[in-house]
């Protein structure tokens, strides 16, 4: 292993069903279990590469350009995993080396999408592929980040809460893989004030201290779940979009439940919840679902049949203002650009607001985490981030 390089990306996910709140905190046991989609790793990815060398003297990361302390208890407990497994192994060279860890993700952190699940992920896997370390990956991730270890897979993946107290059947698993629903499209909303926020890990922590109505959700999670898998098994949309907004309006609930209350959504956030509904109505039909985890920033589900047309209203109520209006599509084309009509438009009884949203990111369901070719490295041949 002296002196190997290996590198990686992994995807984002957002959560259909929301996962918040722990059952134990330090091995990252959820209270309710959580199924999400995995994003198309050609617009959002995390990138690892990991070395490892007799000649290191320490481990050491640096995430996004920036070298951080390698002594926060998460990583500790990722490395740890990793290396035990090896040492279980039993067939390498016992004497663990240091290893460098670098990782960076393609898009902005400031666009506040959950990249600690892709990056936990991505160190896992890459962490996983040099070490050799075969075996069930979401576990580890989990002790990373309770939502990376859904990154791990590709597809719809459903992260099982499990009984036991030591974590070992709280995994995650595909329910069905990235190719099973193909005209499903995903619409991410980045919405531009971007408050400083309560974390996810303190505010689930806060949530299952205070929130009575958390208890309510925990007895109707296992039906939502069970609901969820069977409408993406059948590519039932109307049931799909329902539990998600459904999931999304009951997660922010309890979040306003909690003492002191957690806000996430904002002003622009509600405005897009509004256009949503007011469409689907316009529609008859529901054909668009939004998703909001602990940030104002919407995640939409869709058809591709309807991407043109939303993404119309989108730059109609949400205009790019000067600061915005640079790439305001960003990710798959869109073919059509519609301008809604006046008659259209009379469906929608809300304000625009120019600049409110920076930009929206196109992309589609996508497979899981993939090792790259060494030219793709993030670090040189010494082990220093390039
Ligand atoms: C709202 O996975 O970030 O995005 O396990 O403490 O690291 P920790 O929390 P994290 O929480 C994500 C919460 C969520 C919902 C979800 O992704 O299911």
């Amino acid at each position: 292993m002296d002196g190997k390089c290996c590198t990686c990306r992994a995807p984002v996910n957002i959560a259909v069903i929301k996962y918040w709140g722990k059952r134990d905190e330090k091995l990252i046991l959820p209270v309710n279990s959580s199924l999400s989609a995995t994003l198309g790793m050609d617009e959002l990815h995390a990138k690892t590469s990991v070395a490892a060398s007799s000649q290191f003297k320490d481990d050491r990361i640096w995430l996004n350009g920036k070298e951080e302390s390698v002594s926060n208890p998460r990583i500790q407990n990722v490395l740890k995993e990793i290396r035990r497994r090896y040492a279980q192994k039993g067939d390498g060279d016992s004497a663990v080396m240091k290893v460098h860890i670098c990782s960076e993700n393609n898009f902005p952190t400031a666009a506040g999408l959950a990249s600690s699940a892709a990056g936990y992920a991505c160190m896992v896997y890459t962490l996983a592929r040099l070490y050799g370390v075969d075996g069930e990956l979401s576990e580890v991730a989990r002790q990373g980040s309770g939502s990376a270890c859904r990154s791990v897979y590709g597809g719809f993946v459903l992260w099982e809460k499990g009984q036991r107290s030591d974590g070992t059947d709280s995994l995650a698993k595909q329910i069905a893989p990235a190719d099973h629903w193909p005209a499903l499209r995903i619409l991410i909303l980045v919405v531009s004030d971007q408050k400083k926020q309560v974390g996810s890990t303190e505010g689930m922590q806060t949530t299952v201290a205070t929130s009575e109505l958390m208890q309510r959700r925990i007895e109707v999670v296992p039906q939502h779940t069970e609901q969820m898998i069977k409408a993406i098994k059948d590519r039932d949309f109307e049931t799909f979009a329902r539990i998600t907004m459904q999931e999304s309006n009951q997660f922010h609930a309890v979040c306003l439940d909690t003492y002191p209350p957690v806000f996430y959504l904002t002003d622009t956030s509600r405005l897009i919840i509004q256009m949503v509904h007011a469409y689907n109505t316009m529609c008859e039909k529901t054909r668009v679902a939004y998703t909001f985890d602990a940030g104002p920033n919407a995640c939409l589900y869709l058809m591709e049949e309807d991407v043109a047309r939303v993404v119309g209203l989108v730059n109609h109520f949400f205009p790019p203002g000067s600061d915005t209006s640079e790439n305001f599509v960003r990710g798959r084309p869109v073919t059509l650009l519609e301008q809604p009509s006046q008659e259209e438009l009379a469906h929608f009884q809300i304000p625009r607001s120019e600049s409110a949203i920076k930009y929206m990111i196109h992309t589609k369901v996508g497979s899981g985490p993939e090792e790259l070719n060494e030219e793709e490295s993030l670090l040189t041949s010494s082990g220093l981030p390039k």
